[in-house]
């Protein structure tokens, strides 16, 4: 065995100097907090230390990315043959133990779900007692209609049911804003700035590294500790939507789209993390009767989503939350409103 560090460098392929400059940092796996087993790519039958950094380069940063990767993919950017490719995959495989779990260790899981509440029962009651952790919650809806407000909310929220827990906010349309954070955080009685300070916000410059973030996260728990309860991505697609322009790039920005769910995915399920994605509606011309809008990014965000929630305004300034897609909750509607201290019942 070699060390039991992974030294992986990424090198994504990005422009911004300062995106580089993160990119530099040291990727490890993040798999600890799981008891999962670590080893490094270097571990692998059939993996030189050219191939190994061949896979790093195509962003392969981790056993799992390698595990969940297709042979195909790993001839491409490995260098390796069919076989190999299949056999580095293989491997992969049973070094993370991936495979069956018993009902009983599924329900054990289910255990350590932690639900996340805001100030609104009504929101909490629609989302089952909250947001919960271990899973992708979209909200999707016009502008304006609080998706940014909730995302806020949940990253104050989670200090109040646990002072120690972190929030990260991965800001893409440069909406975050401490001043509401303050305001929230001073309407649940927390300690604005130790609420503050547990809130990591970046900014996301492009679609790669919005992607390159979210490994970043993995990082933080890893070498800082870190006891991140919510990851906020908001908004989830205006990167992609701006970047890929045209009916001839909609495959590959779906399948882009489709990379960067499943990591979240990936998050969310090892870390116990509760992930909080807001997307945009645009107009479905298909659509004659009931609401003609639709939610962006398609049966791809839909689908790796565990939680839909659409919103819309109501009347008097108030907001509509619907559940539209759960695994085990009802399809209902909660009224609320956003206010100076919170997102609160009517
Ligand atoms: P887009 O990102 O544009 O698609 O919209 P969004 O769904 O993220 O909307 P957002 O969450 O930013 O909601 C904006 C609305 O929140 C505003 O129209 C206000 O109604 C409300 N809001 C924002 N700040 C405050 C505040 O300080 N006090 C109160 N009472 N309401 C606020
Ligand atoms: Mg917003």
């Amino acid at each position: 065995m070699k060390s039991q560090e992974v030294v992986l460098k990424m090198k994504p392929n990005i422009k911004e100097q300062s995106v580089e400059e993160q990119s530099s940092s040291k990727t490890k796996d993040v798999s600890s907090n799981t008891g999962v087993k670590e080893v490094t790519l270097h571990d692998l039958p059939g993996v030189g230390a050219a191939t190994a950094e061949k896979l790093e380069m195509a962003g392969y940063s981790d056993m799992m990315g390698v595990a969940v990767a297709t042979s195909g993919e790993l001839v491409e950017s490995g260098g390796v043959t069919e076989a190999t490719a299949r056999k580095i995959i293989n491997a992969a495989r049973s070094a993370l133990d991936m495979g069956f779990e018993s009902g009983q260790d599924f329900l054990k899981k289910r255990e350590d779900v932690i639900k996340l509440k805001l100030k609104s029962e009504a929101i909490n009651e629609l989302m089952g007692g909250g947001f919960e952790t271990g899973a992708i919650t979209e909200c999707f809806g016009e502008y304006g209609s609080g998706k940014t407000q909730i995302g806020h909310a949940l990253a104050v929220m989670c200090q109040k049911q646990d002072p120690d827990a972190v929030a990260v906010y991965i800001d893409t349309e440069g909406t975050f804003r401490p001043e509401r954070i303050v305001q929230f955080a001073q309407g649940a009685g927390l300690d604005v700035e130790k609420t503050l300070k547990q809130i990591r916000v970046a900014k996301a410059y492009n679609s790669d590294h919005q992607m390159l973030l979210v490994e970043k996260v993995g990082d933080m728990i890893k070498k800082d500790g870190l006891k991140i309860q919510v990851v906020i991505v908001d908004s989830l697609t205006s990167h992609f939507r701006a970047e890929f322009i045209g009916r001839g790039t909609l495959a590959e920005r779906q399948q882009k789209l489709n990379k960067h769910m499943h990591a979240l995915l990936k998050l969310a399920d090892m870390n116990n993390i509760c992930v909080y994605v807001t997307n945009q509606v645009q107009a479905d011309p298909a659509q004659f009767f009931g609401d003609p809008t639709k939610a962006v990014g398609g049966h791809i965000v839909a689908h790796a989503s565990t939680f839909r929630i659409y919103l819309r305004k109501g009347k008097k300034g108030t907001r509509v939350a619907k559940l539209i897609d759960a695994p085990n909750l009802a399809e209902s509607e909660a009224a609320f409103v956003i206010a100076e201290d919170g997102i609160k019942d009517l």
